[in-house]
């Protein structure tokens, strides 16, 4: 893995990072509304707008308590700053011109598969060990994230879902 040794300004990485998670929280709450009529595809982007806030919470924990311990950060933050104003861009875009369901759910999949590492379990390294696995035990309840974005989509793609249309 490349690491560097964290340096007094690293910490930039909580603030950008947690921009990025409220952006994703921000996009998925609109379309918990714009689907609205879609009762298990609603439920579904409220609870992935909730885990976004979750992930938003860690890197505001993390900036609040840890901000001096000693940590690497994995992530280059110039390329974190430009994914926060694609995402600004693409929030503005979508609310211009709402996409379908199923464009909805493809290119979360894809921007949620690109964005992995910038989560706070791989984006940033505690040399203490139980802070690590704090952070740990916080995301475990989201594994499976994008996991349901793609389940669902396969059932909206199945034929039986749209015969019940
Ligand atoms: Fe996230």
């Amino acid at each position: 893995m490349d690491t560097t040794k964290n340096t007094s300004s690293d910490y930039h990485i909580f603030d950008v990072c947690s921009k990025i998670e409220a952006r994703f929280a921000e996009l998925y709450q609109y379309y918990g509304d714009i689907f609205s009529e879609d009762y298990d595809a609603s439920k579904l982007w409220k609870k992935a707008a909730l885990e976004e806030e979750n992930h938003l919470s860690q890197f505001e924990l993390a900036d609040r308590l840890y901000r001096w311990s000693d940590f690497a950060v994995t992530v280059d933050l110039e390329r974190a700053q430009r994914i926060c104003k694609k995402m600004d861009m693409f929030l503005e875009h979508v609310r211009k011109v709402p996409p379908t369901l199923e464009t909805a759910l493809i290119k979360a999949i894809e921007m949620e598969e690109a964005l992995v590492d910038l989560h706070m379990t791989t984006a940033v390294i505690f040399s203490d060990g139980a802070v690590q696995k704090l952070f740990k035990a916080m995301a475990g309840a989201d594994r499976e994230h994008i996991q349901s974005l793609k389940e669902y989509l396969t059932v909206i793609n199945s034929k039986e879902y749209c015969i019940n249309a």
